[in-house]
Formats: structure tokens, C-alpha cells, sequence
């Protein structure tokens, strides 16, 4: 403080009041960064409290576990990419960007027409559209990923786009696997080839190794385009290099990946078509069983029904939530499998402590 002691009288006055108010911002700092820090602790007591309390229906739940924020998955990066047509862009691919395509770290949309207007990336194909035409639309589709894409994401999720996914389920399923070994995984048919093939519907995903070795494969003519289905196609191919067609159930064997609307699957009476008994690889679960807890997908989802989803995931909850408890996974060993613990994960939810899952 020795710029206080000055002598002139002119500037005493002046001193005085500059002395002064340092003085009063001081304090006035210090009262703020106390109270800030009051505030803050009672914010961290809240957080604890929501995490070993059951259920709450408080609002402050939302911020602290909305769907939105990053995943505390540690899975690697999620490229989704849609099947789309200029047909059913706007119809269809549109309310995908709406809903649950937010939720990959990145989404393309992949169609036989650029269209600059739209609101997400679409990348053209330059192929013809049509049925007959799916499986070239899926090779190059690949080309384009592994061209431009394999460096940036570890997952590749491919999805139709009236097809509804839960990514943060997918991130758990996943996390159970490497990224830099071959892996496919999705609803596991089993007619036609060996090891299954996976449900083009239902969406499926290849690890960036999978990717990387099919696009290969296309590029060096050990897989050509063909007529026949799309996801049978690219189930043969890859089967042919050694791409292992792994089991996406959960740990009480539940299917995750649904290449049929939930209503006929959940209904207690089988309303099932016959072919989809016969294509199932494992046996068809009829009612409450058809389907996994940590579900990744549900196809034939219409516009709406995509909001409901969202609706029923993400804003609705019964007063107590449900019991999830994810440290359970199953038990089988496969080739690719990692040994990436999901300790750390069930303590991040705080499911080790017995915490309910309230998914808002
Ligand atoms: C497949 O797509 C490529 C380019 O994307 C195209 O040049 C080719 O003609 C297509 N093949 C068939 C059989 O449609
Ligand atoms: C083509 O690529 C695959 C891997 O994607 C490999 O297994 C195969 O040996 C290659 N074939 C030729 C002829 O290079
Ligand atoms: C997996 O991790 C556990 C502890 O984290 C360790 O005891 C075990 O040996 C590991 N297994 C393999 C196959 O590396």
C-alpha cells in the first residue's frame, strides 16, 4: 500500500478515495467467490444424493443424466450411417437428424443424389435406386467409408432409415469388444450362411477392422456385386474373410437388434411370421422375453413412432424407474472379446451402489 503515502495534497483527496474502493472491491470479491463457492458445494451434495437415492422425478435429474451429453461408455467413436433414398429423405431421414442420429458422433446419410439442403451430410452414391440395386449402394457406401472415414470413428453402425436406434445401447453392447479386430454384429440370421448373417434391417455394425477388410476385399475382387439380398451378400463376404459373426445378446439372451416393429414382438401371442422362426439363429423368444432391456434397435419405425420413442426412452418414467444392473454381461468368450472391464462403467452410473436407472 505505499502508493498511499503521498505527500501532495492535491492528489490526497484523490488517494483516499482510490484507497477506499480497492478496499470495498476486495470485499466484494471475496463474498462472491464465497458465496459461488457455497452454491457449488450444495450442488455436488445434490449430485451425490441423486446417485444413491433410488428415484426422484426433480428436474435437476434431467441436466445431470440427459441422453444428450457425452457417453460415459467407453466404446470409441460411433459413425452411423443411413441408407436413404431422395425419396425418403425428407420423409423419412429427416426426423432421424431429429431424434436418436444426434446421439453418434457422426451421421451420414447415404443416398443416389447429393442434396445440400438437407439437414444433415448426404453423400451420393451415384448408383440406381432400387431393390435390386441395395447391394451396390452398400459396396459403395464401404468405399466411401474406408476412403474417408476409417480414421475417424472405431464403429460403423448401418441403418435403413426406418429404422430406430438406442446409440447409448449400443455403446454398451460394443464396449464389450475391440475395434481393431474384425467383428460384426447385429440381429444373427442363420439360412444361407454358416456362421449367420446379420439382418439388414435391424441395422448392423462392423468394427473399423471389419471395415477395413471388406473394402479391401472389394477393391481386390474377392467380393463382387451380386443381386441378391444386400445383408446376405455382405454376410457371405465376410465370412469368407474370416469377419466372426458375434452374438449381440445380452446377458439373459435376449435379442438387442430387432428387424421387426416392437408391437409384434412384445405381444404375448406369437404373432410372428413363420420365416422369421426359421431365420432366427437363436430360438425366437415370443412376449416380454423378444426383447433385451439395453435393446439396440427396432426396425419399421415410422416418422411418429420415432418421437414416441423418444417420448418413452428419454422423457417418460414410471415412479420408481427400472432396475438395470449392468454388471451382469454375458458369459461367453468370443475370439474378439476384450477384456475392458465394466467396472468402470457400472461405478460412473453408480449401478455398484445399488442406484436405479431412471432414463427420463
Ligand atoms: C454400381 O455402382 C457403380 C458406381 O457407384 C456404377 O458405376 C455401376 O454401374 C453400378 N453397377 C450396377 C450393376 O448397377
Ligand atoms: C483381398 O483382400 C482380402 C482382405 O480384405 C485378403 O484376405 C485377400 O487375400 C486379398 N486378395 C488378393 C488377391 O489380394
Ligand atoms: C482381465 O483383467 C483382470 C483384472 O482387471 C485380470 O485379472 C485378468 O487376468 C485379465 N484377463 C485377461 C485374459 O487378460
Amino acid at each position: 500500500m505505499t502508493m498511499c503515502k503521498r505527500t501532495s495534497k492535491s492528489s490526497r483527496y484523490f488517494d483516499v478515495m482510490f484507497c477506499a474502493g480497492f478496499g470495498f472491491g476486495f470485499c466484494l470479491c471475496f463474498m462472491a467467490i464465497t458465496y459461488y463457492k457455497l452454491v457449488t458445494d450444495k450442488f455436488q451434495n445434490s449430485l451425490v444424493l441423486l446417485q444413491s437415492q433410488t428415484s426422484s422425478l426433480s428436474v435437476a435429474n434431467t441436466a445431470v443424466f440427459s441422453p444428450l451429453s457425452p457417453s460415459p461408455i467407453s466404446s470409441g467413436r460411433l459413425l452411423c450411417w443411413v441408407l436413404t433414398s431422395p425419396n425418403t429423405l425428407w420423409t423419412r431421414s429427416k426426423h432421424i437428424v431429429k431424434t436418436w442420429g444426434r446421439r453418434c458422433d457422426t451421421l451420414l446419410f447415404l443416398s443416389s443424389k447429393p442434396d445440400l439442403k438437407f439437414p444433415g451430410t448426404v453423400l451420393a452414391l451415384e448408383t440406381e435406386e432400387g431393390r435390386e440395386n441395395l447391394y451396390n449402394k452398400t459396396i459403395n457406401a464401404f468405399k466411401i467409408l474406408h476412403d474417408s472415414y476409417l480414421d475417424k470413428a472405431d464403429w460403423f453402425l448401418k441403418a435403413d432409415d426406418d429404422t430406430y436406434v438406442i446409440v447409448e445401447n449400443l455403446r454398451l453392447l460394443l464396449s464389450r469388444f475391440s475395434p481393431n479386430r474384425p467383428v460384426y454384429l447385429g440381429r444373427r440370421f442363420r439360412q444361407h450362411v454358416h456362421q449367420g448373417y446379420m439382418s439388414g434391417g435391424a441395422g448392423y455394425v462392423l468394427s473399423r477392422e471389419a471395415v477395413r477388410l471388406y473394402a479391401m476385399a472389394v477393391y481386390n475382387g474377392t467380393c463382387t456385386l451380386s443381386t441378391s439380398p444386400e445383408d446376405l451378400e455382405l454376410g457371405t463376404c465376410l465370412q469368407k474373410l474370416g469377419v466372426p459373426a458375434g452374438d449381440s445378446r445380452d446377458h439373459q439372451n435376449r435379442e438387442t437388434f430387432h428387424p421387426l416393429w416392437l408391437g409384434s414382438l412384445v405381444s404375448p401371442e406369437d404373432l410372428l411370421p413363420k420365416w422369421f422362426h426359421n431365420y432366427n439363429y437363436y430360438t425366437t423368444k415370443v412376449g416380454p422375453d423378444c426383447c433385451s432391456k439395453t435393446s439396440v434397435s427396432f426396425h419399421y419405425c415410422k416418422p411418429l413412432q420415432m418421437y414416441m420413442l423418444e417420448y418413452f426412452l428419454y422423457r417418460l418414467s414410471p415412479v420408481g424407474g427400472h432396475s438395470i444392473k449392468l454388471h451382469k454381461t454375458r458369459g461367453e468368450t468370443t475370439a474378439t472379446e476384450t477384456n475392458k472391464s465394466n467396472n468402470q462403467l457400472t461405478s460412473f452410473w453408480g449401478f455398484d451402489k445399488g442406484f436405479i436407472w431412471n432414463p427420463l
